[in-house]
């Protein structure tokens, strides 16, 4: 049966900062696979629950590549289009499995636990600044933010100074709302700043990143100028926005259940399960993963046609009673938090263990640093973001 729906709002209501919008329980209920239209008139199939998300994240007949038909920004719902540079998340195999080795060895849970103390080294600075300042303080632009900022230049090579300059290309960007000639502005903005910092990379290489691919190679020739660009701009983004919002996000969510923080406080080996369940609890990529059909098949019982688009509802998946007793229910002890934040399949986030470990080494030393640490507003005073791509809190006035 196929129930019509209003098309998920952007931004869209929630009627709780911490819950995704209720209609999704009604729809992994009644319609787990179900017809929509985004803002800009194109129809797609939503996917809402835990087991058919994952299948249809698995399933090869399901491309990312927008080459073919290039994307009435579909994924940003604008009316006109806007083509970012091809990276890993724009690829199908065999394309996308020469970038992804050649990315995926970076981040290897090996390669990522040697940050540890570099990681903890930022975080106590960052600490130390907010400690000196004094309260109030505003979490995102003392902590969450610089802490995997900095990082990202690091592992890329690039210049810790200039982070104001793509934090700023990145929030135009991630809006929903940004009209199309800004974000391709922006993009452009990024694309020329990355292709210099490559140009620089093939002449004086240094052992980060972004020169490693700038010097990668292919049964003996060089690989693409194009994927160099494309992926250096991807993982600059994903290497600081998602992460900056979950740490924001999970601080708030801590401090607003008062009796799961004193758990933690109580025991600080819980924050390996806490750090789980709040990637199960918020999906941060709000708006789900866009795939198109290259052949008919069946998702989740439902026929879809070659050239149909779907869209994988994380947040949707994260709340199916299917997959985790008591969903809604946001415990640090948990055993498991079944989730799929960092999506599923061959496109899995290729940043994860160091999405984890940067969670984990902020938020344990946030509440170590801070045993009075307090939100300066209520909740519902926090500014959500429900009007960009990834969502968490604009701004988090604590006190402590
Ligand atoms: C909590 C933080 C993070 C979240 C929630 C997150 C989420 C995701 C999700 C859902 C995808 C799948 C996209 C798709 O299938 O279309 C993805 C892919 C990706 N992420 Fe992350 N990410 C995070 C942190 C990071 C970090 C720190 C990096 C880099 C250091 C990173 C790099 C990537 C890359 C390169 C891909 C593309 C993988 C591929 O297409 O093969 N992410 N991420």
């Amino acid at each position: 049966m196929t129930v019509e729906i209003s098309p998920p709002q952007l931004p869209m209501q929630r009627d709780c900062p911490f819950d995704p919008p209720a209609d999704y329980a009604r729809l992994r209920a009644e319609s787990p696979v179900t017809r929509f239209s985004w803002p800009n008139g194109v129809e797609a199939w939503l996917v809402t629950r835990h087991e058919d998300v994952r299948a249809a994240l698995g399933d090869r007949r399901l491309s990312v590549d927008r080459t073919a038909s290039p994307p009435p920004s579909l994924a940003l719902g604008r009316a006109s289009g806007v083509m970012l540079p091809r990276s890993l998340v724009g690829m199908d195999p065999p394309e996308h499995t020469l970038w992804r080795r050649l990315i995926i060895r970076e981040l290897t849970v090996r390669q990522v636990a040697r940050l540890r103390p570099r990681i903890e080294e930022i975080v106590g600075e960052c600490l130390d600044q907010m400690a000196e300042a004094g309260p109030p303080a505003d979490l995102v632009r003392a902590f969450a933010l610089p802490i995997p900022s900095l990082v990202i230049c690091e592992l890329l090579g690039v210049p810790a100074a200039d982070r104001a300059q793509f934090q700023r290309h990145t929030e135009v960007i991630s809006a929903v709302d940004s009209p199309a000639e800004q974000v391709q502005a922006a993009s452009s903005a990024l694309m020329g700043y990355i292709g210099e910092l490559i140009t620089a990379k093939r002449r004086h290489p240094g052992d980060d990143i972004l020169s490693h691919l700038a010097q990668a190679t292919v049964n003996g020739s060089p690989v693409p100028d194009e994927g160099v660009l494309g992926n250096g701009m991807l993982l600059l983004i994903a290497g600081h926005e998602t992460t900056a919002n979950m740490i924001a996000l999970s601080a708030v969510t801590l401090l607003a259940h008062a009796e799961q923080v004193t758990l933690l406080r109580q025991d600080p080996r819980l924050i390996d399960r806490a750090v789980e369940e709040l990637l199960r609890f918020h999906a941060v990529i709000q708006y789900g993963l866009v795939r198109r059909a290259t052949q008919d098949l069946t998702v989740g019982g439902q026929q879809v046609r070659a050239g149909d688009w779907v869209v994988c509802s994380l947040a949707s998946a994260n709340r199916d009673e299917a997959s985790c007793p008591v969903p809604a229910e946001f415990r640090v002890s948990r055993e498991t938090s079944v989730h799929t934040s960092f999506g599923y399949g061959i496109h899995q986030c290729a940043g994860q263990h160091l999405a984890r470990l940067e969670l984990k080494i902020a938020l344990s030393a946030l509440l170590a640093r801070f045993p009075r640490l307090q939100l300066a507003v209520p909740v519902a005073e926090l500014p959500f973001r429900t009007d960009m791509f990834v969502y968490g809190v604009h701004r988090v006035p604590l006190t402590w």
